[in-house]
């Protein structure tokens, strides 16, 4: 089995944030991520899939086509939103957190992987934060 990755890059706002809590309680939890007026994250996404690689292409899955449909399925509409309130596939009222938006993001894509199975999906916060998903 072999693993091939895809990164892709998007910049989107967002606030972490529970109404219910006292400001006090948000900041202590959500630190700077709970600045009232928004403040945003330059996201790196890295979507691996697995397979055998095709004995005429070498390839696991085109990886032209895997940048295409992830550009599709999410970044096109993540890129310069904001995730608390512009995209269709978060719910309003989830927290989007990069361990959140790891779920929703596979849920997203999933079913237009085909010609190789989906194993990991990674996302970047920041330099020195990430989050991973394998579907389990
Ligand atoms: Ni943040």
């Amino acid at each position: 089995m072999v693993y091939i990755t895809r990164r892709e890059r998007f910049n989107a706002a967002h606030k972490l944030w529970v109404e219910t809590w006292s400001d006090e309680k948000n900041t202590t939890t959500f630190g700077k991520c709970a600045n009232k007026n928004w403040h945003g994250h330059n996201y790196w996404l890295y979507v691996t899939v697995k397979g055998t690689p095709d004995p005429v292409t070498g390839f696991v899955m085109d990886v032209k086509h895997l940048s295409k449909i992830i550009k599709q399925v999410i970044t096109d509409k993540v890129d310069h939103s904001n995730l608390n309130l512009d995209v269709d596939f978060i719910p309003k009222g989830m927290q989007p957190t990069t361990e959140n938006l790891v779920l929703l993001f596979w849920q997203q894509l999933r079913p237009h992987i085909t010609d190789a199975q989906l194993h990991c999906i990674k996302l970047y916060e920041t330099e020195n934060i990430y989050a991973e998903y394998y579907g389990e």
